[in-house]
């Protein structure tokens, strides 16, 4: 096996793997390997902003309140904290960098407001702030001199020795060889999982590899079950969805059913906008009540010139789509958004395995809880890489001793069509039996048919070995069943997590984190 040496490894480039590999190159020399191109990321794709208090009738208490309130009373309060207070100096940050916000006249960040938030506070690039931040960062990275950046490179696995990470096992794109990265310091930063749901917001890549590699290596991990189902993506056949941000109903759509007539009002004070999860309950049930396939948001009426010029994106892709939303209504559905899970961290990003870190949507800070705020995702990656990087420095400064052991990981290099069959499969199931309302019995029946997923291809990787395809494969699997159990252990209802045979939330199980550490033989 080909053999490689850095002192950072950084698997992934979204907002987190970059940021934090800014910073560590002041001290370190950095490898990022991502496993598409660099900009390929859900990071790429945000489109409403980054949460933080600019307005001066807005103040910190209210930002934490409405992160505390949607996480419904499952945040670490002082996790929250920390990306609150810090929101400011990150953006200013980032500002510096020449990231672009949409300004007023006045040379102020122009604020938009979401879902679950009690002021205007999301700082933007219109529509596209994702794309905006990651351009901007992958050119801080490609003009610094000690990061090296692998494209299309696949991390297929930790590599972990006495609890100790020492680096990891990676697939390069058309080698014929495994590549053993030997490393101080492991930044997970591998974003999240979208690709577990038939319908989802997130580009092909978020296929769970981080969470599964962290699972497979004995990494503690919790609040799996809370998966954020985005109420407001454009309605039709397509994968991933087109997701229409949260910060139109902020401008001031409206939910409306077919008939026009507003429905929200029955479900929360907020209206249309009340925390997400509120939000994609009530259009389910909407839908399902009135046995229609979509409800609809409303902007018609709304001016022109304004809409095109905050919502660039989604006029044009809507308009591409036969829809002009100044004049008809946008059928909408939710669909699979966002892990609220993931690998546990402290406030320093680190992990319960020793030099390894995890940052962004793969890690669990405790921020989010049951239930994301919107727009608090982009800046926990920032506010974390930063106090990772400090974190990784003095440990870089202690760190003397380091183990290689050599692994062996043989390659299939053959294409295998079943693959997609049973992903394709595989996403039906969790879409209809793990979705966004659950019950004992039919996760019970996903858990038994993800058992056998799991079984038939790790069979087959054992004979064949390994390829990208079925390793992404087996990671969606994994992930899902770790999605799957911690619903079953989780029984009650709350935040992101709806069971029928549970539909109210137990005090019982108030603690903050159900550690979902159970082994995948279990
Ligand atoms: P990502 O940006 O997903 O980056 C992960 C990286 O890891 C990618 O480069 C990927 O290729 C790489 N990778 C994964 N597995 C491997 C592997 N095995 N080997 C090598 N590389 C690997 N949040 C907000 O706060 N505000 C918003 O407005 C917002 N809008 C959103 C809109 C959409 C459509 C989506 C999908 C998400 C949105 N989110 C938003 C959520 C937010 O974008 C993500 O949670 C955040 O970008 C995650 O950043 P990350 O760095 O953790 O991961
Ligand atoms: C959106 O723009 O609606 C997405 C925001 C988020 O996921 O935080």
């Amino acid at each position: 096996m080909k053999q490689y040496e850095t002192e950072v490894l950084v698997i992934g480039s979204g907002i987190a793997g970059l940021f934090y590999s800014i910073h560590c190159a002041q001290f370190a020399r950095v490898t990022i390997i991502t496993k598409g191109t660099i900009g390929e990321s859900n990071t790429m794709y945000a489109q409403g902003g980054i949460a933080a208090v600019f307005d001066m009738a807005d103040s910190i208490e209210n930002h934490i309140r409405d992160t505390l309130v949607a996480g419904d009373d499952l945040c670490n309060e002082e996790a929250v904290h920390q990306i609150v207070q810090n929101a400011r100096r990150v953006i200013l940050e980032l500002d510096a960098l020449r990231v672009d916000f949409d300004k007023r006249l006045s040379g102020s960040f122009d604020l938009h407001r979401e879902g679950g938030h009690s002021h205007a506070r999301v700082v933007h690039s219109t529509d596209a702030t994702g794309k905006e931040v990651e351009t901007a960062l992958v050119k801080q990275v490609r003009a610094i001199p000690n990061i090296t950046i692998l494209e299309g490179c696949f991390a297929i696995d930790l590599c972990v020795n006495d609890n100790t990470c020492t680096g990891a096992i990676a697939i390069e794109k058309s080698a014929l060889e495994a590549l053993q990265i030997h490393a101080k310091v492991v930044m997970l930063a591998s974003g999240g999982a979208g690709q577990v749901y038939e319908m989802n917001t997130n580009p092909s890549i978020a296929t769970g590899d981080g969470f599964a590699m962290a699972h497979r290596a004995g990494a503690v991990i919790s609040n799996m079950e809370f998966v954020q189902f985005h109420p407001t993506t454009l309605y039709g056949p397509s994968n991933p969805v087109f997701l229409i941000t949260e910060a139109l109903r902020g401008f001031g759509a409206e939910l409306k059913n077919e008939n026009g007539e507003t429905f929200m009002e029955k479900y929360h004070p907020l209206k249309s906008l009340a925390p997400r999860d509120v939000v994609s309950r009530a259009i389910v049930n909407e839908m399902e009540k009135r046995n229609v396939p979509c409800v609809y948001l409303d902007v018609t009426g709304f001016n022109k010139t304004e809409i095109q010029t905050h919502f660039p994106t989604i006029y044009s892709r809507c308009k591409d789509a036969g829809i002009d939303i100044v004049r008809t209504m946008i059928p909408v559905v939710p669909a699979a958004h966002y892990m609220c899970g993931g690998v546990v961290t402290d406030l320093n990003g680190r992990t319960s395995i020793g030099n390894l870190y995890a940052c962004g949507e793969v890690s669990c800070t405790g921020v989010h809880g049951a239930n994301r705020l919107a727009s608090n995702s982009l800046l926990e990656g920032l506010v974390f890489a930063e106090n990772a990087a400090v974190d990784t420095k003095s440990r870089l400064e202690s760190n003397s001793h380091l183990l290689h052991p050599l692994y062996f990981v043989a390659l299939d290099l053959e294409e295998d069509v079943n693959l997609a069959y049973i992903k394709s499969y595989l996403q039906q199931l969790m879409w209809r039996f793990a979705g966004i309302v659950r019950n004992g019995t039919e996760l019970n029946y996903c858990h038994d048919e993800l058992k056998q997923l799991h079984q038939k291809l790790s069979s087959k990787i054992s004979l064949y070995g390994n390829s990208v395809a079925s390793n992404e494969l087996l990671n969606l699997i994994e992930t899902s069943l770790m999605i799957v159990r911690g619903s079953l252990l989780r029984e009650e209802s709350r935040g992101c997590q709806y069971r029928t045979d549970f539909p109210l939330k137990s005090d019982l199980l108030t603690f903050q984190d159900i550690s979902e550490h159970l082994s995948l033989s279990a």
